[in-house]
């Protein structure tokens, strides 16, 4: 039955190799090791600013400087804003001669150089001055993203079809050395076009005005798109990134939109990952790129964060008119451990803006060292409830009011996975008025409003935490999705760049299945043979999930086959590794199996990894559930007994 998992698995993996995660051989045999990106710096998310949404390609000095110094003299530098971003539009060519890359200078003064080619050196030096952190930005592939969807515009780069290739492709040493040990860059972002825009049938490469380069991603197509080699190039870069910063100060911003199933292993490439095509300043887009992180809590951790794209307080539906729309886009950004980049004019912020982005309870949410992404403690259409554990072992919670219409919403102790009988404390973060409840505590939101609370109060488990409650501790290595589908959760706004003028945004962020907090796998509750739980990790089989031990003695959970399985024939068994050794194996358990009680002693174990095999070629037929599962501080008696 294994040898035929095996074969099925292999099999799969060479239809799609990126999504193999470790590499050559078994999948899920342990490796007592961590393999989510930590590299870089990034152990909270980064927040800054970037002129992309301000200025598109209109970029010059005085407009990021004065961007930068508005930064220092709001307090906000102070606050934690801190990296000033460079987006698309700053290059005027690549010099045929040696392929050195050439600044627009005229647009930046600051970097003209006698008899040389211009340097960003002493832009970055006047950044550095002020406490604050440069960031760049370039493509994988030979060409740009303004190149290929804004042919009008006249800040692209100029010259020969060779000297307007300005992407890293074919240069990625040579460019990397000259932004970060030359230049002095800190962050950069690594935008995908030129692997998705220039394929033969486009007509800018039909026109002769760019080379032609394979498409290696299909935004409507996982299968369409050449995983291992995307992958293959981030990873040259992220080698070219330690080689070029021997203090490990930078920042890696993947940026290809939840392409070719980058939801999944973006964590595994890089500080940052976008999980969704751009914002835009509309109620709607804001939906469709909060869903594209919210429901994605077990890949982000310290290190490593979901990207739902900058943002865009300060225009449209976020500006000084919009108040309520601005702090909810804030307040959810931060909810979910999103990067916070401002993308406004800093010059003209009112200061009603300025407050909301300097809110410093909030931005704590963002910045808390834990790292847990924000869980979904409830969910629907209108309204959702997200509640967030800090290191403090108190929460935040959000109930985030997706509807125009206002709402009354009953916020319980439950929730928050405290005690029912105990006192939950309440601090309103943008308000700042305290209450206390016990049990459920009825509030009212207008249209659009989040109201964003610390919570205090006795937690259900005591002497431990959930593993549902620390998502940053908890890696997805192999997620057992084989077959990656469109996640049909994610809102599907009407003005995403086609606006109105095609048939609709179609679904088209793979992930769907993927790991879960409290919540099988496709979004069915945590049951096994008819029980249900309220807490526990939901997921595939053939599964391994790398669990961060921070200094707990005992592992629990209630192992078991998901009541949403449509697969009643084959049995799971669940194996917990500790720094790579077996501490426990199940039995083989079916659909309709009670389920099995898993109770250890990890302490001393740095890395916990949960194995769920079964002899299945799709698993996306056996969900699989490791109910309550926790970690405890207390010993206890091991056993591995059925319930
Ligand atoms: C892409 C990115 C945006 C921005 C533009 C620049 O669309 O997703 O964030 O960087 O390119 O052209």
């Amino acid at each position: 039955m294994i040898t035929k998992f095996l074969s099925a698995s292999l099999a799969l993996l060479a239809v799609f190799p990126g999504l193999a995660g470790a590499g050559q051989g078994d999948p899920l045999a342990p490796t007592g090791r961590w393999s989510a990106y930590t590299a870089g710096r990034a152990p909270t998310p980064p927040m800054g600013w970037s002129s992309w949404n301000a200025f598109a390609t209109d970029i010059d000095e005085e407009k990021i400087l004065g961007s930068a110094q508005a930064l220092v003299d709001s307090g906000l530098a102070r606050k934690g804003y801190r990296y000033v971003n460079i987006d698309d539009g700053w290059w005027l060519q690549r010099r045929a001669r040696d392929g050195e890359l050439v600044i627009r200078s005229a647009r930046f003064p600051s970097t003209v150089r006698e008899g040389r080619l211009p340097s960003f050196r002493p832009f970055t030096d006047r950044l550095h001055a002020l406490g604050l952190k440069a960031g760049i930005y370039s493509d994988l592939g030979r060409n740009t993203c303004s190149q290929a969807y804004s042919p009008d515009d006249t800040d692209l780069p100029k010259g020969s079809v060779l000297e307007r290739e300005v992407g890293l492709y074919g240069h990625i040493d040579q460019d990397i050395s000259l932004f970060f040990s030359e230049w002095g860059f800190d962050f950069i972002k690594v935008d995908g076009c030129g692997v998705r825009a220039y394929g033969a049938g486009s007509e800018k490469v039909i026109s002769g005005a760019y080379r032609e380069f394979k498409p290696l991603l299909d935004m409507e197509s996982v299968a369409r798109s050449d995983i291992p080699a995307v992958q293959a190039l981030f990873q040259q870069i992220d080698a070219a990134l330690i080689r070029n910063n021997p203090d490990g100060d930078f920042v890696l911003s993947l940026c290809i939109w939840g392409a070719g199933n980058v939801r999944a292993w973006g964590k595994d490439f890089g500080n940052l990952s976008r999980t969704s095509d751009d914002i835009n300043p509309t109620w709607g887009r804001l939906l469709t790129n909060f869903d594209s992180a919210a429901k994605r809590a077990l890949y982000a951790h310290p290190g490593a964060w979901n990207d739902p794209d900058m943002l865009f307080i300060g225009k449209g539906d976020f500006d000084a008119d919009h108040l309520t729309e601005a702090r909810s886009h804030l307040s959810m950004w931060a909810m979910i451990n999103a990067p916070l980049m401002i993308g406004m004019d800093l010059r003209h912020a009112p200061q009603a803006l300025l407050d909301v982005f300097g809110n410093q309870d909030v931005i704590a949410l963002n910045q808390d060292p834990a790292g847990h992404q924000a869980v979904v403690a409830f969910d629907s259409a209108e309204v959702q409830i997200f509640v967030k554990t800090l290191s403090t072992g108190e929460k935040a919670v959000a109930v985030f009011n997706r509807s125009a219409a206002p709402l009354n919403v009953d916020l319980t102790a439950a929730h928050l996975k405290f005690r029912e009988e105990s006192e939950v404390a309440l601090m309103d973060l943008w308000s700042g008025r305290n209450q206390n409840f016990r049990k459920q505590l009825r509030l009212h939101l207008d249209g659009h409003q989040t109201l964003v609370f610390k919570a205090r109060g006795a937690r259900v488990l005591a002497d431990g935490l959930y593993l549902s409650e620390q998502p940053g501790n908890v890696n997805p290595a192999v997620d057992g999705v084989v077959w990656p589908a469109p996640d049909p959760t994610i809102h599907r706004s009407a003005f995403g760049w086609q606006g109105t003028r095609s048939s609709g945004e179609r679904p088209i962020y793979a992930g769907w299945g993927g790991a879960q907090p409290d919540s099988a796998p496709y979004g069915e509750a945590l049951r096994i043979r008819g029980k249900k739980f309220e807490t526990g990790l939901g997921v595939l089989a053939n599964s391994r999930l790398e669990v961060r031990n921070q200094g707990y003695r005992r592992f629990t959970a209630i192992v078991g086959v998901n009541d949403s399985a449509r697969d009643d024939r084959h049995a799971a068994t669940f194996t917990v590794y500790g720094d790579g050794k077996v501490l426990a194996t199940s039995r083989a358990l079916k659909f309709g199996d009670e389920g099995q009680r898993i109770n250890i002693d990890v302490s001393g174990v740095k890395i916990i990894e949960l194995v769920a095999r079964a002899p299945v070629d799709d698993p996306a037929t056996l969900p699989v559930t490791w109910a309550e599962a926790a970690l405890l501080s207390g010993a206890g008696a091991a056993d591995v007994s059925q319930q």
